[in-house]
């Protein structure tokens, strides 16, 4: 974005900045937010002049929701698994496999086009950020191809090829493994900034998943992990032992989990919407944030966990079931999805930050959670939305 753009009348600026405003999300009332080439500029009162001006009518304005796990590269659905789901079976992560057979047969362009839809959908729901991981390739070809796309979208890229052992390594996992760390890694690096692994009874074990994040080190990229999703397991402490941004799911903690990543820099990366949909417990996100580890929510929209793309959806769950406060999950989706991918410049409206931004059609960000299911957001500013076609 180049010139200045004010977005005027905000009845409820939330910051991110406990120095610019009140309490921890820094909020500031009767505001303006003036944006330069795409970074804030300046946080004052209303009534600020720019070449491009947005009336907030009194809303509410808060950082762009920062979405640090999902799954958007894939062909196919199963809601046929959904269904089942709902009528007993429990979710074991197996349809993986479903969903690679479906992205491998699938176009590139299919696969972009896919990818843009779901992206167009977050934009609408106010997401700024979005990071997106590759898993359903399973081989070389697959995993470099699902990257390509993802890379086309957003800089926060994450190379999965330890999502699950494909069906042609049955038996034989550390074959695969030894796949991962080696032809597959070397042509998937260029094209990712972090490696992921799902370290699970029935996907990768602690050795397993300790061997691919440290061939993924020595090739420049960073960790983070699917753990503690099915039950309790090694992946908070493989997470914290490896130095990760993050450790996803989160959903079984145990004491010794939970005192692992408060004295610690990994984040705790809540996916509510895959707990809803998998008819899982939800994580105990109390102990973990009265605990003081850092903690963030994402939507982790893949097509068997988590088919969503909302992370209003997600705030909504953290506060009902998840008992979070408000103000706590509209953090943990701003600023804490951006802790959780290790950047500074998003999460916040703070002077120097960029200028990403959701225009709420509500006086407060409460809203997000009281009024759950409603499209409440108005307006986005920020990067996705220029990738955005029209949909057919
Ligand atoms: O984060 N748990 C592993 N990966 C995804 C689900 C993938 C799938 O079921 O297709 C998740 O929930």
């Amino acid at each position: 974005m180049s010139g200045s753009l004010v977005i005027d009348n905000i009845g409820q600026l939330v910051t991110n900045d406990p120095s610019l405003g009140e309490g921890e999300l820094g909020i500031v009332r009767d505001a303006s937010l003036v944006i330069e080439s795409g970074t804030v500029a300046a946080v004052g009162a209303a009534g600020a002049i720019a070449d491009e001006q947005i009336d907030a009518r009194g809303a509410c304005v808060l950082p762009g929701f920062v979405d640090s796990h999902t799954h958007l590269v894939f062909a196919g659905d199963r809601a046929e698994e959904f269904t089942a789901r709902m009528a007993g079976r429990p979710y074991d992560g197996g349809g993986i496999r479903v969903t690679t057979d479906a992205t491998r047969s699938a176009s590139t362009q299919q696969l972009r086009r896919l990818t843009e839809l779901r992206l167009a959908e977050a934009h609408r729901a106010g997401t700024t950020t979005i990071e997106i991981k590759s898993g359903y390739g399973l081989n070389v070809v697959d995993e470099v191809r699902s990257l390509e796309v993802a890379e086309h979208y957003t800089a926060e890229t994450t190379f999965l090829g330890a999502h699950l052992v494909p069906s042609e390594y049955e038996e034989r996992a550390d074959d695969y493994v030894e796949l991962v760390c080696n032809e597959m890694l070397a042509s998937a690096a260029p094209h990712a900034r972090w490696i992921d692994v799902f370290c699970e009874t029935g996907a990768f074990d602690a050795d397993q998943t300790r061997a691919v994040l440290a061939a993924g080190r020595e090739a420049g990229l960073l960790g983070r992990i699917h753990g503690n999703q099915l039950g309790e397991g090694p992946g908070v402490q493989v997470a914290v032992e490896c130095g990760c941004a993050s450790v996803d799911h989160c959903t079984f903690l145990s004491d010794t989990d939970i005192d692992a990543l408060a004295s610690s820099d990994t984040v705790a990366t809540f996916l509510p919407a895959a707990d809803f949909s998998t008819r899982q417990p939800y994580p105990d996100a109390r102990r973990v944030i009265d605990a003081g580890a850092t903690v963030a929510i994402a939507s982790n929209c893949n097509p068997g966990s988590s088919y969503t793309t909302s992370m209003s959806f997600c705030i909504a769950i953290a506060v009902r079931d998840m008992f979070m406060t408000i103000d706590e999950a509209v953090q943990a989706a701003t600023i804490g999805g951006a802790r959780a991918l290790q950047r500074d410049d998003i999460g916040r409206l703070a002077p120097g930050c960029l200028g990403h931004a959701t225009i709420l059609d509500a006086p407060s960000h409460h809203h997000l959670a009281y009024r759950p299911g409603v499209p409440l957001v108005r307006h986005t500013v920020g990067p996705l939305g220029a990738f955005i076609t029209s949909p057919d």
